[in-house]
């Protein structure tokens, strides 16, 4: 008879995922929050906001559990040791384009991309591994821009630049701003590939993205001078939504070149244009109605942060390169 040899039993031992911890992310000029949001849906860990002005400080404060910390990011002695303290494997950012009058203590020189200029250099003395920096389409055109590009070179980033256009971006919005991402020692153009992919073929329209929800199909929006139009339809994407809003001026006799003539149109509301900046419902916006516009106007739209967010952390995750913040 043939000796027979017993197995030993395998029990199957269910071996728990191991969590990767998230990357930690600070945002800086953070506003009411439209990038700090797209970036926590992109997988981050958004630790805090910087920012200067209360009334953002304070929607920001109603909408996230993390602090923000008011500061004077023009300030980069009481600035970087206090955004050091969350050693951020990633900053994130959008400084903004202002007057002499309203930007502090500066180099005349650098124009109205200063803060861009600080921003780099916050960025060069904490040196997170990754970095995120937005702006308007035409501040490649400055000498500023140029300093910060210089900046970002010499502190060892491989950056990658590109022009997107929201409405290609999962927002219902034509809106061109300059993203510069930056890897600490990676390529140029690391991401440019893989940002350039995932571009919608159309732009969206209000109507993908809201259908009827503004019960509304047209809508007025002041334009820059009367050669413009000024109602616009739901079934195209919106004009970028600016920092300023204002009611339809009497002076308004239609134009050639409106969707619908101006009795079918109405002006939006700034929750409403908080939905065409991607924000969610839930978002609580409270404050004086020209405050909320401009916070509103000036933020990133949630889902184009997010479609550079999730981009970047594919990036990360194919380079296994998200263990930890930068060695110093
Ligand atoms: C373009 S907005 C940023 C919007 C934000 N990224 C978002 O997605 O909601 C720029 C912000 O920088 C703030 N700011 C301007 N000067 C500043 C300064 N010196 N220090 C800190 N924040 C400043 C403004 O109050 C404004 O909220």
């Amino acid at each position: 008879m043939k000796k027979q040899t017993i197995e030993p039993k395998r029990t199957a031992t269910k071996r728990k995922p191991v969590k990767a911890k998230k990357l930690a992310c600070v945002d800086l000029f953070c506003g009411c929050g439209g990038m700090s949001l797209g970036f926590t849906k992109a997988g981050f860990a958004v630790k805090a906001g910087f920012e200067l002005w209360e009334p953002a400080i304070s929607v920001y404060k109603a909408n996230f559990n993390h602090p923000i910390i008011k500061q004077d990011l023009s300030d980069l002695d009481e600035a970087i040791p206090k955004i050091a303290e969350y050693k951020p494997d990633l900053i994130v950012g959008g400084p903004p384009c202002q007057d002499f009058s309203t930007a502090g203590h500066q180099d005349e020189s650098l124009g109205r991309a200063v803060l861009s200029v600080y921003y780099s250099q916050i960025v060069s003395a904490i040196r997170p591994k990754y970095f995120v920096m937005e702006n308007v389409a035409n501040i490649q055109n400055s000498k500023a821009f140029k300093k910060v590009i210089g900046n970002f070179k010499a502190a060892g980033y491989g950056l990658t630049l590109r022009i997107l256009d929201a409405a290609y971006c999962g927002v219902p919005q034509t809106r061109k701003r300059m993203f510069v991402i930056g890897a600490l020692g990676a390529k140029d153009d690391f991401l440019g590939t893989r940002l350039d992919k995932g571009l919608a073929k159309q732009p969206m329209t209000i109507h993908d993205y809201l259908g009827d929800k503004l019960g509304t199909e047209y809508y007025f929006r002041v334009p820059t001078n009367y050669t413009r139009r000024g109602v616009f339809s739901i079934y195209e994407p919106s004009m970028t939504i600016r920092a300023v809003d204002r009611p339809i001026p009497s002076g308004y006799k239609g134009n050639a070149n409106d969707s619908a003539p101006l009795h079918m149109a109405r002006c939006l509301t700034p929750k409403e244009r908080s939905y065409i900046q991607t924000f969610p419902e839930s978002f609580k916006f409270d404050g004086s109605k020209t405050h909320l516009q401009t916070m509103i106007g000036n933020a990133v739209p949630v889902n184009l942060a997010r479609y550079v967010g999730k981009a970047l952390m594919w990036y990360i995750k194919t380079t296994q390169a998200g263990d930890s913040h930068a060695r110093r």
